[in-house]
């Protein structure tokens, strides 16, 4: 199905290449397209056991790969922390190791840290297991099967006649808690990548100028005002206020947070005509978004997102797994 991909790992998107983007945009395309024909499963993965490391909660990230591995026809493992031997003292590398030995050929990991699903990604490679590593979240990193589901939620809607640039002319503003935010960071990436003017926004504590800088080529451009960030914006990407990850305060209060950055309809206003709104949930309804909005669906991407994700965790998977040779444990 396709001709340019090497890597047996995902572990962010900071060194993805063009290349890259159009060929997952175009694998998830083709298995969007088997999907909407009715067929409900694919036999692709027959044979390949999907290992789904959870360390943290997890609602649509955790199901999607889970019916996206099971669409593919591969066999899947999945593992909750709380009912884990984690709790009797057994480390994450020997967790892996144990899915390893029976048979796991890919692994998707979140973990509330950044690093740990790079962490096991070069153990396996120690190991010379050829199996491979999809980061679902670690910390406050990377994200990037969000990231690229979102994308394909774009590419959907806009139905260009090619990937390359798509994005082009395009302005996206990203809004809220930055800081905390892993799918921020890996959507600097990638929206950049497919042509988009990023613009992010959000209170001076979630979102330092420095930010900005991590990103070389693909620099941003910070507000602490929303009104220039809004301004003529196609794409308004909301962000959840992370509160669990808020050891400090940040905020004055949730209402006052809403009053300044929440966004409704009189602030969808100030965007381009015709813009969406994205958000790749949890919502906390109300704060971040009003509810009214969050329930629209002509101007609500949010549930071509979660459908998004089905398709663009089949081609992660896909990729990855095609890439990699079959371990020999079984
Ligand atoms: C995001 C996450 O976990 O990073 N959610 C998700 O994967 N759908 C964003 C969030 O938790 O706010």
């Amino acid at each position: 199905m396709t001709t340019s991909w090497q890597r047996h790992h995902l572990l962010s998107l900071a060194d993805f290449t063009p290349a890259e983007y159009e060929t997952v945009l175009q694998t998830a395309a083709s298995f969007r397209e088997v999907l909407s024909r009715g067929t409900r499963k694919v036999p692709t993965l027959q044979g390949r056991t999907v290992a789904n490391l959870f360390f943290e909660p997890s609602t649509r990230t955790r199901s999607s790969f889970e019916l996206a591995a099971k669409r593919l026809s591969a066999d899947t493992l999945n593992f909750a922390s709380a009912t884990s031997s984690l709790t009797k003292g057994e480390t994450i590398l020997d967790t892996a190791k144990t899915y390893l030995a029976m048979g796991a050929n890919l692994f998707v990991i979140r973990h509330q840290k950044a690093g740990v699903p790079a962490a096991i990604a070069r153990e396996l490679d120690r190991l010379k297991s050829g199996a491979g590593v999809l980061n679902a979240g670690d910390g406050q990193h990377a994200h990037p099967s969000q990231a690229l589901l979102d994308l394909f939620a774009l590419y959907q809607l806009l139905a260009p006649a090619a990937p390359r640039q798509f994005l082009a002319g395009k302005k996206v503003a990203i809004v809220g808690d930055i800081l905390h935010s892993r799918v921020a960071r890996s959507n600097v990436y990638s929206l950049t990548a497919m042509g988009a003017r990023v613009h992010l926004v959000g209170p001076p504590t979630l979102v330092p100028h420095a930010f900005a800088e991590s990103f070389g080529m693909a620099k941003p451009q910070v507000h602490w005002q929303l009104e220039p960030a809004l301004a003529d914006a196609d794409f308004i990407m909301v962000l959840r206020l992370q509160q669990e990850r808020m050891r400090d305060r940040f905020l004055p209060s949730l209402r006052e947070y809403h009053q300044r950055y929440g966004i409704d309809r009189a602030r969808l206003s100030l965007a381009a005509p015709g813009a969406k709104v994205l958000h790749p949930g949890p919502t906390n309804r109300g704060v971040e978004l009003s509810s009214e909005l969050m329930d629209d669906p002509d101007c609500s991407l949010i549930s071509q997102q979660v459908t998004s994700g089905v398709a663009t965790r089949m081609a992660l998977l896909y990729l990855l797994a095609t890439s990699a040779p079959l371990t020999a444990a079984a």
